[in-house]
């Protein structure tokens, strides 16, 4: 459990959690919340449907009683037809009434630390680089790279798990995950 007090107050308690199949409802309802409708139109989406993520690479945090307030899921990836493997992050979602209390950060930490843990070589998204630079990301080694589909290229972001792991990739992110089946596809699709 992270446990903090802030200015004399105490801030709620979370535990990052590998993500199970009970939470699967929970996590859907979270990012429909925090995320809108939209949220499975992105390019994203593309490499997410009916895959599961990346092995032991989906997480959720959940507060003191048990209820998700966060999510974030990692994706296996090809950088290009034949190219080297790596993992595409997101969507990443807190509850609205906990942001700014270290969820989000809980949830990158634990994401950027297994996923090396595991020896995969780099990990990409498309978000705010503001908020992502502060782990590490930046958009330095993705301009030849694209994803399958309209994004704002300056929100293309990667870090480096080992050091050069992106020097000179060049392609499009296509999908390699394990697929899911069709019952289990709907049941976890992402966005
Ligand atoms: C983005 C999000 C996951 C951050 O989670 P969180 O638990 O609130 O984040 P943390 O508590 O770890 O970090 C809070 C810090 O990040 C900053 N931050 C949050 N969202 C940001 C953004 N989009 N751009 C820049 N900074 C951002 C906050 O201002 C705060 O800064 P401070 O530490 O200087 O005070 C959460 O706000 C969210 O679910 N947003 C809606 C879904 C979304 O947009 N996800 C994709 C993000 S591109």
């Amino acid at each position: 459990m992270n446990e903090a007090v802030e200015n004399g107050a105490p801030v709620p308690a979370f535990a990052v959690v590998q993500e199970s199949a009970f939470d699967v409802a929970a996590r859907e309802a979270l990012l429909d919340r925090a995320m809108g409708p939209k949220r499975k139109r992105k390019s994203s989406e593309k490499i997410r449907r009916a895959r599961l993520p990346a092995e032991g690479l989906a997480f959720v945090a959940k507060d003191a009683e048990g209820r998700l307030i966060g999510t974030v899921r990692l994706w296996d990836v090809r950088l290009g037809e034949d190219g080297p493997a790596a993992l595409l992050l997101g969507p990443l979602a807190v509850d609205t009434v906990l942001k700014g209390q270290g969820v989000g950060a809980a949830l990158m930490r634990q994401a950027i630390a297994e996923a090396a843990r595991l020896e995969h070589r780099a990990i990409l998204l498309v978000g705010d680089a503001p908020y992502y630079a502060r782990f590490g990301f930046s958009a330095a080694k993705t301009g030849k790279l694209a994803m399958p589909g309209p994004y704002e290229r300056e929100r293309f972001l990667a870090l480096e798990l080992v050091a050069g792991a992106l020097d000179d990739m060049r392609g499009t992110l296509l999908p390699a995950g394990r697929k899911a089946s069709t019952r289990r596809a709907a049941r976890s699709l992402a966005a």
